[in-house]
């Protein structure tokens, strides 16, 4: 019912002149987690806590909630903006094969590189590439062009590293991998993604690495003795940089493998760390506390009262903070962050996603 009305209203939105031109070719597949989702879990059977279509979810651009784990708009919908671009549903959404000149959305909030990370309660990043395999010979049809122009974007990993810690509510990571295992198979099934999709043809590619995970509002409140200055869960930090420093490492190689790979990564973990140690800098009010959910730093994941806890406060003004609910981040930030990915200046081997997206 609310999708459909999303549908309605975008349609009105963006049926500008250029976006119809740029539907010609194929242009962003995404892949990944709550950072890319734009709702595709309310078309699966999980809990709320994968769930985001409740109030108040949604409250600032759309005024209804539309499954995305933010106040407003997510990534995508800024890179689709920024690209002249329509907004594009969520890939089982059944109005989604209408867009697929523009691409598709199989993120799944939750979701992570490990088929074993809430598993029964997310879209595997495996079953992500099923679903995109599945459209290819539709999309070949559609675009009758030999060349894969297609951008395709990752943001996955943060789920792998932290549900450890969510499942046993322990500050000291104890799962049966040690750091650098668990480091290894994640990005072994990142670069395994990345090369099923590069001998289907696909070349451009788009990365996000990890923020900081210990900062998160959901994470400092499982610290024993709590700590009210805002210490961060220094062991899933680390995982975090661990992990971006080897898919810094990995991309590098893939660019030498194989033919044609070009890349973008953004250095997300950066970005979010100077707004959560220098909020006023940036503009924010709050970089420790989350606008919605309840307890200290209203880390308890009860934003909108359907969760098991389901008492939550939700602030006046979401633009004052840098977290939204527990885990995710308010639509300023994820604005902030898609334009930096847009257009920041590219370092060595990487270019930005305009230049990218621009490239033959
Ligand atoms: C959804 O999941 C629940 C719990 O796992 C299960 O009892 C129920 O049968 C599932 N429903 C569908 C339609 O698959
Ligand atoms: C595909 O790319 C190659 C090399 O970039 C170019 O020469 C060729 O014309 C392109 N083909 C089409 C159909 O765009
Ligand atoms: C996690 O631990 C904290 C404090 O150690 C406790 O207050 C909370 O109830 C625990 N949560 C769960 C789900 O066990
Ligand atoms: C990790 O958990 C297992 C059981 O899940 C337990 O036997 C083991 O002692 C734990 N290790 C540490 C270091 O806490
Ligand atoms: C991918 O993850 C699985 C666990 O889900 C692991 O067993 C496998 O070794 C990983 N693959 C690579 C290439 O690292
Ligand atoms: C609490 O966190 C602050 C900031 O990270 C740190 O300086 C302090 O030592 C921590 N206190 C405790 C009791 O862990």
């Amino acid at each position: 019912m609310s999708m459909a009305l999303f549908l309605i209203f975008c349609i009105l939105c963006f049926a500008s002149p250029s976006a119809q031109k740029a539907e010609s070719k194929l242009l962003f597949f995404f892949f990944g987690d709550s950072i890319f989702d734009v709702g595709n879990n309310n078309y699966i059977n999980t809990s709320t806590l994968d769930k985001a279509n409740f109030p108040p979810y949604g409250q600032t651009y759309f005024h209804f909630p539309t499954g995305r784990f933010s106040d407003g708009r997510v990534i995508p919908d800024f890179i689709l903006e920024y690209a002249k671009l329509p907004l594009i549903p969520p890939y089982l959404d059944s109005s989604s094969s209408r867009y697929y000149k523009i691409g598709a959305n199989f993120a799944s909030a939750g979701a992570g590189a490990l088929v074993e990370t809430f598993q029964g309660s997310v879209i595997s990043l495996q079953t992500q590439l099923g679903y995109h395999k599945r459209l290819e010979k539709r999309l070949k049809k559609i675009h009758a062009i030999a060349n894969n122009t297609a951008v395709y974007l990752f943001s996955i990993g943060s789920n792998d590293y932290m549900s450890p810690y969510l499942i046993t509510n322990s500050t000291h990571f104890n799962a049966s991998y040690s750091n650098s295992h668990l480091v290894r198979m994640v990005i072994g099934n990142i670069t395994t993604a990345i090369k099923e999709l590069h001998q289907r043809g696909a070349r451009k590619f788009g990365f996000l690495n990890l923020g900081p995970l210990g900062c998160q509002p959901g994470l400092r409140i499982i610290l024993n003795p709590p700590n009210d200055s805002g210490g961060c869960v220094g062991s899933a930090s680390l995982l975090a940089r661990l992990h971006n420093q080897a898919l810094t490492k990995s991309l590098k190689k893939l660019a030498k493998q194989l033919n044609g790979f070009k890349y973008a990564l953004y250095d997300f973990s950066h970005d979010l760390e100077r707004r959560l140690k220098h909020p006023s800098r940036y503009g924010y009010k709050q970089g420790k506390t989350a606008c919605c959910g309840t307890g200290r730093f209203r880390g308890t994941f009860s934003c909108g009262g359907k969760r098991p806890v389901k008492e939550y406060q939700v602030c006046e003004n979401p633009k004052e903070y840098v977290f939204w609910d527990s885990y995710h981040l308010t639509e300023r930030v994820y604005k902030e962050m898609a334009h930096q990915m847009w257009n920041q200046q590219p370092t060595t081997g990487t270019s930005n996603l305009k230049t990218l997206f621009e490239s033959p």
